[in-house]
């Protein structure tokens, strides 16, 4: 079985729910249920015995250590983060704790437990860190896409967070010889994202009537994939990646935020007539410190290991804003007082 931490995530449940679509090994679902995690995504895996869910925390050494030993996991698959950067602008402290100290913790055990094990298995086994292409920071219009060797830049504490736990995972191959990967995706976007985020975060705000901010002059980019061609390439890179390699996921879909606004708009009014979105669309105070443009080059991925994504940025987009509209009582399930709250910090 493989070992699967934040999968009551955005990504992590997409994931899971792909991973028993595609294979028939069982998952153990290690997820703290912060305001992000929602079993609610799982909820069609309710009776599966392939599905394992364990609320708690990455940073907890004594569970971690429980599970690795009850359930001898082949693959770590680490999606446990906090993950968004406004957030990490109001209050970093969170994600010093799980994306640095609690990535440390959880390679740490995963250390100590995978040298104690018999040599095959040792040689076979995987820890695969999900990050994000934000680590390597800003680009010019006219710079070259991000690649595997673009130096580290971070710019927000997000940014920093994962970057700190990318050189953790990659300094526990070096120094150790953990049988580790490292994928470094761009913007992700699909069924099951909290709407604190663009997409989702328009898409709700359209449908409810309310104004959709955009952050200062709408013009900063973003590489957008859908969420199953991440899900396909971490299956890939788990299968077939090099250990102690990285690699960059991306969508060969550059977009402005205001052109990403605008087509959920139109999306959306195909769908519901009577929402006219386009008058909703409000400019506001910029994001501090808020990166240009980010641009993936998935070169290595696609030549190394054959992986492409299967959806272009207009049929993962329909895709998604289907999902939303015939998902209401998700949808409702999560924009509790605390989502409330956050909104009325945020945009107020
Ligand atoms: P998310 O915020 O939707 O989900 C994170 C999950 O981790 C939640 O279920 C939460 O409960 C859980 N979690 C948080 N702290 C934990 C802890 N200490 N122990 C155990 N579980 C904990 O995030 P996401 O968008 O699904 O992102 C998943 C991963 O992918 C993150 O590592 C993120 O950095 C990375 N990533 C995200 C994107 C994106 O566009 N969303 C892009 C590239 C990479
Ligand atoms: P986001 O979804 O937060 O992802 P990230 O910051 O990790 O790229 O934001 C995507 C882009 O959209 C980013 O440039 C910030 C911008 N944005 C807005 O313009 N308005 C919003 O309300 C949000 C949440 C983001």
């Amino acid at each position: 079985m493989i070992l699967v931490t934040g999968g009551a995530g955005f990504i992590g449940a997409n994931f899971v729910l792909d991973w028993f679509a595609c294979e028939h090994e069982p998952v153990v679902n290690l997820d703290k249920l912060t305001y992000a995690g929602n079993l609610g995504s799982l909820s069609s895996l309710a009776g599966d015995e392939r599905h394992v869910f364990v609320r708690g925390d990455i940073g907890d050494a004594d569970l971690v250590r429980t599970l690795l030993e009850r359930h001898r996991p082949r693959a770590v698959v680490n999606f446990a983060a906090e993950s968004h950067v406004d957030r990490s602008i109001h209050g970093p402290a969170a994600f010093i704790d799980t994306n640095v100290v609690g990535t440390f913790a959880l390679l740490d055990c995963v250390r100590a437990w995978w040298s104690e094990q018999p040599a095959d298995e040792r040689a076979t086994f995987r820890f695969l860190h999900v990050s994000t292409d934000e680590v390597y920071g800003s680009l010019g219009p006219d710079d070259s896409a991000f690649s595997e060797t673009t130096p580290y830049a971070p710019n927000s504490p997000y940014a920093a967070s994962k970057a700190s736990s990318d050189h953790l995972v990659r300094a526990y191959h070096h120094t150790y010889g953990l049988p580790t990967l490292t994928t470094n995706c761009s913007n992700n976007y699909g069924p099951r994202q909290f709407p604190e985020k663009l997409i989702p975060l328009m898409i709700v705000n359209a449908l409810a009537g309310k104004p959709l901010p955009v952050y200062g002059d709408g013009r900063n980019v973003r590489d957008w994939l859908y969420v199953g061609d991440h899900c396909s390439a971490i299956r890939t890179v788990l299968a077939h990646g090099r250990v102690g390699e990285t690699y960059n996921v991306g969508g060969n879909a550059e977009r402005a935020n205001i052109d990403v606004v605008r087509t959920v708009c139109r999306l959306v009014r195909e769908r519901r007539p009577h929402v006219d979105c386009e008058r909703l669309v409000t400019f506001v105070r910029d994001r501090p410190g808020h990166d240009r443009r980010y641009a993936i080059d998935a070169t290595k991925i696609r030549r190394e290991l054959g992986w492409t994504p299967a959806h272009t940025f207009e049929t993962g987009l329909a895709r998604t804003i289907e999902w939303y509209l015939d998902n209401g009582a998700w949808l409702a399930s999560v924009q509790n007082a605390e989502y409330r709250q956050w909104v009325e910090l945020q945009y107020a």
